[in-house]
């Protein structure tokens, strides 16, 4: 496994990789590597790419900059487990490398409703920081395909925005794998290291909340969308969360809120438990109902 900091480097290493024929497949994280990350080496190893992960740390996609200073850092394990899992190439590049014109006066991405809703209401500047991130991540890699957890559907909507409305060459295929969750149901995630356990107890209550939706519309019971999303809330402060940012019956193209729940849609979470926020979502079609 190669080790690069610099763009240069890294780019003449892909450039070589690309003269023998050789697609790119494509992995960004902000380390702390876990299940939900090395799910998307494999599936970047078995389409056949030569599997570039990037570790950064972003900090203009911080809107809590507490958050930014808690955020977990495990860099020796992480190169030790991309290693084992047969990723080609780390791209670990420094702040400087990424932004050495410094953080301020940074472009602007007009994303329109994509960062008023949701994440993008309560973490202002959240999604420009990660657009300017990614779009550099993906200038420097120049992959052939970019692989992102489901885990983050509103990020991975605006990535795929991103892609659309500016040229990358060669063309990015997005490709959005599922989330991975432990065996009790849990979305795993970098932030789940801060939850002491009886905490991570208490934070399946997200799972059950879509459980409890899903067997309401296989039951086809006369329920509105505004009472689930109230009941939904009360489970989750009722199983113990300090408050709940939203959580929102949303269209999974435009993620505007639904009026109707026979069409497919997505519920999205998000939500603070010992101080630590976390997120999930469930995409509902009719197809799952009807296996209930
Ligand atoms: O999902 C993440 O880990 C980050 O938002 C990303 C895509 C690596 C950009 O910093």
């Amino acid at each position: 496994m190669k080790i690069f900091e610099t763009k240069l480097t890294l780019q003449d290493f892909i450039d070589e990789c690309r003269s023998k024929n050789a697609s790119i497949g494509f992995v960004p994280t902000m380390g702390a590597l876990h299940e939900g990350h090395m799910s998307l080496i494999k599936k970047s190893k078995e389409s056949g790419a030569i599997t570039v992960c990037s570790i950064f740390v972003n900090p203009t996609q911080f809107n809590d900059p507490k958050d930014f200073e808690k955020y977990p850092k495990t860099i020796q394990e992480d190169l030790e487990n991309l290693e084992k899992a047969g990723c080609e190439l780390v791209f670990l590049p420094s702040v400087a490398e990424m932004y050495p014109q410094g953080m301020n006066q940074l472009p602007q991405y007009p994303l329109g409703r994509l960062e008023e809703l949701w994440e993008g209401a309560h973490r202002p500047g959240h999604f420009q920081g990660v657009c300017v991130i990614v779009h550099r991540l993906l200038e420097a890699v120049r992959p052939d395909i970019l692989f992102m957890g489901s885990k983050d559907f509103q990020q991975v909507a605006v990535i795929q925005h991103l892609i659309a409305n500016y040229s990358f060459e060669p063309p990015i295929k997005l490709i959005s794998c599922e989330t991975i969750r432990e065996a009790s149901g849990l979305a795993i995630s970098s932030r789940n290291v801060r939850l002491s356990e009886e905490q991570k107890k208490q934070a399946l209550a997200i799972y059950q909340g879509f459980d409890i939706i899903r067997t309401a519309l296989a039951k086809q019971a006369q329920v509105s969308i505004a009472t689930l999303e109230k009941n939904f809330e009360q489970q989750l402060l009722d199983a113990g969360f300090d408050s709940v940012d939203y959580i929102a019956f949303a269209d999974p193209n435009t993620l505007e809120p639904i009026t109707d729940l026979s069409l497919t849609f997505v519920v999205l979470v998000a939500a603070f438990i010992g101080g630590v926020r976390l997120i999930d979502n469930q995409l509902f079609t009719h197809e799952l109902f009807k296996r209930v």
